[in-house]
């Protein structure tokens, strides 16, 4: 049967998200998206904090900073202040690293953490952001409730991330899930109550399937024509064959309709 399927996760764990991001695949998403790793890059870090209404006071906690990428790309734009929080030792790093080299060591500061347990105070934040990677979070819930509790009273939530937008059977919820190591995607109304259910009072929620799917073709072609000798070189052809397996459940669930990217902006009163 088709269908949502809600109530069910995978078993992956803060480690299996570190051995993906110590390892190649972590080099491979960087190959295929760029140092800012999410769907659209820069242009969309800029969407996001339009609507975050971002500006020089503005102090951002980034719930999976990875390399930092989208945090120098705001620090630069806006001169605001940023703190990086990641899970993985080899993305804090390699994000200091790339930080210093620019100069934007000021602005950016990177904590190791989990977004389930944030290490920081309770309002410390004017925005809690998040771009493409609360995917691979095992409680929504908590993750949102840590949110709401590190932001300062009227401060913002800002985040995009990847969905179930339709119906599947379970064979394909797991397949999609199991490629990516996503314990379970949320659906756009899913997050939105939780989000209501924590005290966050929703501004805009924006359904980016449509693009999702344009995007996913787009890295479907890059990692078929510019990547695949790259990649059979430095590690194997294996490894291209699992990639690419992957990426086409994707690309054919994407343009079924059945998974999907979304955007919410929700406040703190
Ligand atoms: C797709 S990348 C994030 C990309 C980043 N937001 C950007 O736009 O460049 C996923 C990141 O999430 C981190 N991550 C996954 N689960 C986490 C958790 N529970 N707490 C903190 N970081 C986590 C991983 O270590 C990885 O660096």
């Amino acid at each position: 049967m088709s269908e949502i399927i809600k109530g069910k996760k995978l078993d992956f764990t803060i480690s299996d998200v570190n051995e993906i991001y110590e390892g190649p695949v972590g080099i491979l998403w960087e190959m295929l998206m760029g140092e800012q790793i999410h769907v659209g890059g820069a242009k969309e870090t800029d969407i996001l904090a339009e609507k975050a209404g971002i500006n020089k006071l503005s102090y951002i906690l980034d719930v999976c900073s990875a390399l930092g990428g989208p945090a120098r790309h705001l620090a630069k734009k806006y001169q605001c202040k940023i703190m990086g929080l990641d899970a993985t030792q080899k993305m804090i790093n390699e994000a200091n690293k790339r930080t210093g080299k620019e100069g934007l060591s000021n602005f950016i500061e990177y904590k190791l953490g989990n977004a389930l347990d944030m290490p920081f105070k309770a309002r410390t934040f004017d925005v809690v952001w998040g771009q493409d990677a609360w995917c691979y979070i095992t409680d929504k819930d908590r993750l949102i409730n840590e949110s709401f509790r590190v932001l300062k009273n009227g401060g913002t939530i800002a985040f995009t991330d990847w969905l179930q937008v339709g119906n599947m059977t379970e064979k394909e919820w797991e397949d999609l899930n199991n490629f990516m190591a996503f314990p379970y995607m949320e659906t756009l109304e899913g997050y939105a109550q939780i989000l209501e259910n924590i005290g966050f009072k929703i501004i805009e929620k924006e359904d980016l399937s449509e693009d999702f799917a344009k995007h996913c073709h787009m890295y479907q072609d890059i990692l078929r024509n510019n990547l695949k000798d790259g990649i059979v070189e430095k590690y194997s052809q294996e490894m291209f064959e699992a990639a690419d397996g992957g990426l086409n459940l994707w690309v054919k669930a994407a343009d079924e309709g059945k998974v999907g990217r979304g955007s919410i902006i929700g406040k703190k009163l």
